[in-house]
């Protein structure tokens, strides 16, 4: 048997995960553990180089991994960590900058996008003010895929862009210090683009506001509240012409749901009634709500219950953090010795 894969990725802090967070990235992240060993970090460093609160980001990062555990990814065969425990990937992020051109970095996209918005959202009398972390991000990004020699990292498209940067550094580092890293491949595997049920021409957002949202661990009365108003068809045709089948946003959306929660054959079926003219939308909603309902309430108590017997938390992401550093920090002695590097004293 072919060694497994050693797959690896990162996902933001953030206090509440919704049900956009789960169905685009951490359902597939969950898949991936029965064929692959896996590591999944929760970025708090990369967090930083956006606008923060620090008591907000300690809260934030705590409760992300929370919602990891709860949502099924399992510390028994999976690291799962918190970023800013395993302080050997910002070092290797500083060895991997001599490595990385600074042209390539100044034209990473979202650095472009993300310094772009910064300058536009400030009083001009503030001064715009681009930290360099926002320029360094992709490096610390390469370090983190890097530091565990990951052979796939699940991502989504707008992420392209950074992988290839990793594979750059990988490469440059292979050729100049002799084989240390596997270039990591994307591993773009169909994930779903859940829409705002208030807004369906908008992706789920918190930052659209309470209505927009649907948090995983959300009470049951709450996800069938918002599925029940949940927008349709507003009176505009199908978009698209006839040929084109492709429903509403908005019940595009509420099939995609049902779907991503495993009832493929309803969504099937329902989607050809809605083509038919034959669809009641009541009838739509009912069984998507049913279906979140049924998948996140098992969420919702696993959550409780991490949290009642968790009584050190912070403990745990300790725990959590060793287990990520001893890979690391395999790595990084690798990595030092072939860079010309000192360990620092024992
Ligand atoms: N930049 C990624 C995002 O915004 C998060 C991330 C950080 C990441 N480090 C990573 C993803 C390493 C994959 C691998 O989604």
């Amino acid at each position: 048997m072919p060694p497994r894969k050693r797959v690896y990725s990162g996902i933001q802090p953030t206090a509440v995960m919704t049900i956009g967070n789960y169905f685009g990235a951490v359902q597939n992240w969950v898949r991936l553990q029965d064929e692959c060993d896996c590591v999944y970090c929760v970025v708090d460093l990369h967090a930083m180089t956006a606008p923060y609160d620090a008591a907000e980001l300690r809260h934030a990062s705590t409760e992300m991994f929370v919602s990891l555990l709860a949502a099924g990814i399992d510390p028994d065969r999976t690291i799962v960590y918190i970023q800013s425990t395993v302080p050997e990937q910002t070092e290797l992020c500083w060895m991997l900058a001599t490595l990385t051109s600074l042209g390539d970095l100044s034209r990473m996209t979202q650095f472009k996008e993300k310094s772009g918005l910064l300058k536009d959202g400030l009083a001009e009398d503030d001064g715009a003010f681009i930290s360099a972390g926002l320029l360094f991000y992709p490096v610390l990004q390469a370090a983190d895929i890097l530091a565990y020699r990951a052979d796939c990292v699940p991502v989504g498209q707008d992420q392209s862009q950074h992988l290839e940067l990793s594979r750059g550094i990988a490469k440059r580092f292979n050729s100049r210090f002799g084989y240390l890293f596997p270039e990591p491949e994307t591993l773009h595997t169909p994930i779903t683009k859940v829409l705002s049920t208030a807004d369906p021409t908008r992706k789920m957002s918190k930052s659209l506001g309470p209505k927009h949202y649907i948090g995983l661990f959300e009470e049951e009365d709450s996800i069938r509240r918002k599925i029940r108003s949940a927008v349709t068809d507003s009176g505009a045709a199908p978009v698209g012409g006839a040929g084109d089948r492709q429903a509403s946003p908005g019940i595009e959306n509420l099939l995609t749901l049902l779907a991503a929660c495993g009832h493929r054959d309803d969504a099937k079926r329902m989607r050809e009634d809605y083509f038919a003219g034959t669809l009641r939308y009541v009838d739509l909603k009912g069984l998507t709500a049913d279906a979140l309902v049924a998948l996140t309430s098992e969420m919702r108590d696993r959550r409780a219950d991490i949290l009642r017997r968790e009584t050190d938390l912070e403990g745990r992401i300790m725990e959590m953090g060793e287990r990520a550093r001893a890979v690391a920090g395999e790595t990084l002695a690798l990595a030092r010795e072939k860079m010309g590097t000192f360990a620092p004293p024992a």
